[in-house]
């Protein structure tokens, strides 16, 4: 091909802001539109929402708030594998049917060594254990008015009620009403602990009836890790569904041969990624056995400099065409999650009209209160910190070095600054999902899979994209910075 070659037919890399869905017959109203996913070969989601595996985007709180509503937070890795498996452990403790992981005590072990337990993990009653089996339970009422030298043996209710394997929940609830107890230790034939049913377990699956939930009936949570981590990945898989490979260009031979060695060593269902062509899809389905899902887009993100540094990128929605059309050619049942650039409800409705099965977000999600970080004052308004992990901050906490590769490539692709706080992550979550069935219903979509088939894209121009603000009026916070 010639060098003039190169630019005739040359592809439009369209962006979520170039289209619009074309509104379609609905037979649906906007609130019945029905927006579970499949978010990877195994795993369903209630809401086709992601958060990004980004230090000011996603730990415990990010991850369990967004459990809850549906679904799934994937927790970052600028940071140790203890660290890391600690965020983990404590989104799976947030709730279960019956935990597995029980915090105990000994019967020799001091109040004051309970206490300290029991503040630690924010628990309010410890089973006590010896040599496996149980020998009694101790509430923090039991501790807290005794002197902390003393057993907890001294204290503890010793006529444990118990119950064992393989009771359903509704029979665990009668139990703790009957007897007024807030936990029921689950025991063995030998009196060996092997969990723990709690009434607050019981009140918290009532209370978000949304949540996605493992098998265990803990939140459903995600890790994101590096190919060429395979002690952390191999760590983290122990607890968490699904893993997600954290690679800026995965398209990478280097990259292909270690994510061939992790697949084969991880149960986890995995997610890889980026990736933003049809020919990167296919070389993924047809040379990497067992992945899972697809992460899809590059550089599109709110804090990406990639593509203005490198000239290279492939923005999230033409990415995400490109990768769906691949795995709609192979059959390969590989659900994509389009990464980056969302900014509103519309553009996840375009993403998911342009074949991702899910989003993943990071600059909305960044604003709630539930993301790392403090709130700060600026002029008198409130924000939070947000910054991409190719930032010169991020990588100066060196964890985060291996997905933008500083030394070998020496520039920063991503930068650092503030997004308006916005409270809760519910409000987000709620405002987007409301949004997102209002853009369905547009279409004339009654679920996802109706979406990708039925819903018809048409290009903006110029005076069209300017025409769908509002336009010719002043409005009242026309003065303020637009964000
Ligand atoms: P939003 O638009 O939601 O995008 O802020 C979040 C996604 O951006 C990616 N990401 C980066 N991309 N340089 C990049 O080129 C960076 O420093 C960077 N940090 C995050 C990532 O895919 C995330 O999910």
């Amino acid at each position: 091909m010639s060098f003039v070659d190169k630019f005739k037919g040359i592809q439009v890399a369209i962006t979520f802001r170039d289209v619009m869905l074309i509104p379609g017959r609905s037979e649906v109203e906007p609130a019945d539109v029905d927006v579970r996913t499949r978010v990877t070969k195994s795993y369903e989601l209630n809401i086709p929402i992601v958060s990004s595996p980004m230090d000011t985007v996603t730990e415990s709180e990010m991850a369990i708030a967004i459990a809850r509503h549906g679904g799934l937070g994937v927790i970052h890795r600028n940071c140790s594998v203890e660290e890391q498996l600690e965020m983990v452990k404590r989104v799976k403790r947030a709730e279960a049917a019956i935990i597995r992981d029980v915090i105990t005590v000994g019967p020799d072990d001091s109040v004051g060594d309970t206490l300290t337990l029991m503040r630690k993990h924010n628990i309010s009653g410890l089973p006590v254990v010896e040599k496996q089996r149980l020998v009694g339970i101790v509430t923090g009422r039991d501790v807290r008015f005794t002197e902390d030298r003393f057993p907890v043996k001294e204290v503890m209710t010793k006529n444990v009620v118990t119950a064992e394997e393989g009771i359903s929940i509704n029979d665990a609830q009668q139990i703790l009403r009957d007897h007024k107890i807030e936990k029921l230790p689950i025991v063995n034939k030998e009196r060996e602990l092997i969990g723990l049913i709690t009434f607050k377990d019981i009140l918290l699956r009532g209370k978000y009836p949304k949540a996605v939930r493992d098998e265990n009936g803990q939140l459903l949570c995600g890790a994101s890790i590096s190919p060429f981590d395979l002690d952390r990945a191999k760590k983290l898989d122990k607890h968490v569904q699904i893993l997600v490979t954290d690679v800026a260009h995965f398209h990478n031979a280097n990259v292909f041969r270690a994510t061939k060695k992790l697949l084969s060593e991880v149960s986890a269902d995995v997610v890889v990624g980026n990736i933003g062509t049809f020919e990167a899809a296919e070389d993924v389905i047809t040379e990497l056995d067992g992945v899972s899902g697809f992460r899809v887009g590059i550089g599109s993100g709110s804090i990406c400099i990639t593509s203005e540094v490198t000239r290279a990128g492939s923005p999230t929605l033409f990415a995400t065409a490109q990768v769906s059309d691949a795995v709609a050619k192979y059959g390969a049942d590989i659900p994509v999650i389009a990464d980056g650039g969302i900014r509103s409800p519309g553009d996840a409705a375009v993403a998911l009209a342009g074949g991702a099965s899910a989003v993943m977000i990071g600059n909305l999600l960044a604003r709630c209160k539930e993301s790392p970080g403090a709130v700060i004052t600026i002029g008198g308004r409130y924000y939070k910190q947000y910054r991409g992990m190719g930032s010169a901050s991020a990588i100066a906490k060196r964890h985060s070095i291996d997905r933008y590769a500083m030394p070998s490539k020496g520039v920063t692709e991503g930068v650092e600054g503030w997004v308006p706080y916005k409270g809760e992550a519910s409000i987000v979550l709620d405002e987007l999902v409301s949004g997102l069935q209002a853009s369905m219903g547009y279409a004339g979509a009654s679920n996802i899979q109706e979406l990708w088939h039925k819903a018809r894209l048409a290009a903006l121009s110029q005076y069209g994209a300017e025409e769908s603000r509002p336009h010719d009026i002043i409005l009242p916070n026309e003065s303020q910075e637009k964000t």
